[in-house]
């Protein structure tokens, strides 16, 4: 869905015909189809870091989460009807969200805070060599991932700036199973 925003400062991103005015800008936030919205909402509001007023409208509340103003709104929806989603079936459904937690040390805060308000089901600290991550599995279902990407990592930790986005790259410990990981992705074609 495309959101229109007053006096965001990101950078949008043209080409292909696409003008630096009509450019988008970037993620404005995520949706989240819940059957039941009140333990969701209280999860957001008293432990993840929802900032200013619960926006609700009928079966939607709407907040936004931690200090930026754009690019980190929630969209909660009540949903009866349909099934739970799933990733274990079907490409393209959505696994997971990330949140930037800016740096080592608040995202630890982060996690111990959240563990210790009940919310147990949450990971140890996973080393992806590109960035570092805890998950949590929040009371709606959707698994929100706590993620440092900029230090003592980054996407240009092995490659420089300018070749990113050029190679597949891997982290050393997954490096043995590139051939089976590539086959995975042989029906995805990268253009220079
Ligand atoms: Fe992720």
């Amino acid at each position: 869905m495309l959101v229109g925003a007053h006096g965001d400062p990101r950078v949008g991103y043209p080409g292909n015909g696409v003008p630096q005015d009509a450019a988008i800008h970037g993620i404005h936030g995520m949706g989240i189809h819940l059957y039941d919205q009140d333990r969701m909402v209280d999860f957001v509001n008293d432990v993840f870091f929802a900032e200013g007023e619960i926006s609700e409208e009928g079966d939607v509340a709407r907040f936004k989460v931690g200090s930026d103003d754009y690019g980190n709104w929630i969209e909660l929806r009540g949903n009866r009807s349909d099934q739970q989603g799933s990733w274990r079936f079907g490409a393209g459904t959505y696994h997971h969200f990330a949140w930037n937690f800016d740096n080592l040390e608040n995202q630890e805060e982060a996690k111990f805070s959240i563990e210790g308000a009940g919310y147990t089901d949450i990971s140890e600290l996973k080393d992806r060599t590109y960035f570092k991550s805890h998950y949590v599995r929040t009371p709606g279902g959707a698994l929100f991932e706590l993620a440092v990407t900029h230090e003592d990592g980054g996407w240009d930790c092995d490659e420089s700036p300018e070749e990113l986005g050029r190679q597949f790259m891997l982290p050393p410990q997954f490096e043995h199973e590139r051939d089976h990981i590539m086959g995975q992705l042989e029906d995805i074609t990268v253009e220079d």
